[in-house]
């Protein structure tokens, strides 16, 4: 399929509440040396330069949260995560340049120095609060506790489940996905397959709503996280919910791919994969690729290319997450 010019002029979010934060288009650029080095045609979406903060794909859904954030006179938002997550500094960020306060709770303890995103949710002086358990659900019951206090101390709380990950994030990636189709039009890219590293999978639900909408042929999501049915079954409940949102046409589950194998040890850490994947990258390149999500993406499209499985081109969606290039040694 070649993508048809002007997919953003089809696309009418004008009713939605959005507050811009990222500077949009990011590039698509072509890898001229990846591609000779794999024998498939790469190109790569520079969602690494979104421009709040290091950037990353995590800007596009704030744009419509923080939208409705201001558009319910909410004064503070109230998000989680793990220690390291892109998506707790961003939003923390995000708040901020709003005018909001932010509360933020992490799973676990407390680590005795701050690095990474750690060190930078510091710089944003947001409230930040230890569940003191390790497990990642924990996080979920803290963000509800700490929301019916701020509500009973005469505040309004924007809550925002780990990730962003809701229908009306999503919609950061269906208007993405638009942009896509018109930068892969002007490059004359037939049939390209967007691949990305999926976590909390609100990234690929809005993209797979973009697939529904026509914008882009194919999306495959490489799980950095959760097991793959488990990621198919979130992101094709977000993409349903971004696309009636935005009055889409609604996605089936045929659209869905999510592929497993990529993990390593785990969550966060970086893998063995992922490291050689992104080393090619930046020697051929000049893109540095971090660990839990971009290079463990990167790794299962060399794996993919390597099998003979891709016969068009592929862009990698380089989706930000520099602040865990430095800290290499634990979970997110
Ligand atoms: C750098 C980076 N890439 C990809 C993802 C995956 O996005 P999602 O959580 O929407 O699946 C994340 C999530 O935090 C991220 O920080």
């Amino acid at each position: 399929m070649r993508l048809s010019n002007d997919s953003m002029a089809n696309l009418d979010l004008s009713g939605i509440a959005r507050e811009r934060l990222a500077l949009l288009p990011t590039p698509l650029q072509p890898a001229p040396r990846l591609s000779a080095a794999i024998g498939v045609e790469v190109w790569f979406k520079r969602d690494d330069l979104t421009g709040l903060g290091l950037g990353g794909n995590k800007v596009r859904p704030l744009e419509f949260l923080l939208g409705e954030a201001l558009a319910r006179h909410c004064d503070v938002l109230v998000t989680g995560s793990g220690a390291q997550s892109n998506w707790s500094m961003l939003a923390a960020l995000a708040a901020r340049r709003c005018g909001l306060d932010s509360v933020v709770c992490f799973y676990g303890t407390q680590p005795p120095e701050a690095r990474g995103n750690l060190m930078l949710q510091g710089l944003t002086g947001a409230d930040l609060r230890w569940t003191g358990d390790a497990s990642r659900a924990s996080v979920d019951l803290m963000i509800e506790q700490v929301a019916d206090e701020l509500r009973s101390a005469g505040r309004t709380p924007l809550v925002v489940p780990r990730g962003g990950a809701t229908a009306r994030g999503s919609l950061g990636y269906l208007a993405a996905a638009a942009e896509i189709a018109d930068q892969a039009a002007d490059a004359g890219l037939i049939n390209p397959t967007l691949w990305l590293g999926t976590g909390s999978c609100g990234t690929q639900g809005g993209l797979v709503a973009g697939v529904a909408a026509g914008f882009i042929p194919r999306v495959v999501g490489v799980t950095v996280s959760r097991p793959a049915d488990e990621c198919r079954e979130r992101v094709f409940d977000l993409a349903r919910g971004a696309a009636d949102l935005a009055r889409t046409p609604a996605p089936d589950a045929t659209m869905v791919t999510v592929i497993d194998g990529f993990i390593g040890p785990g969550y966060g850490y970086a893998s063995h994969d992922g490291a050689a994947a992104a080393d090619l990258v930046a020697r051929t390149e000049g893109i540095f690729l971090d660990p839990p999500f971009c290079a463990k993406a990167m790794a299962a499209l060399m794996s993919s290319a390597r099998a003979g499985e891709i016969d068009s081109p592929v862009i990698l969606l380089v989706s930000g997450g520099g602040p865990t290039l430095f800290v290499q040694d634990g979970p997110l």
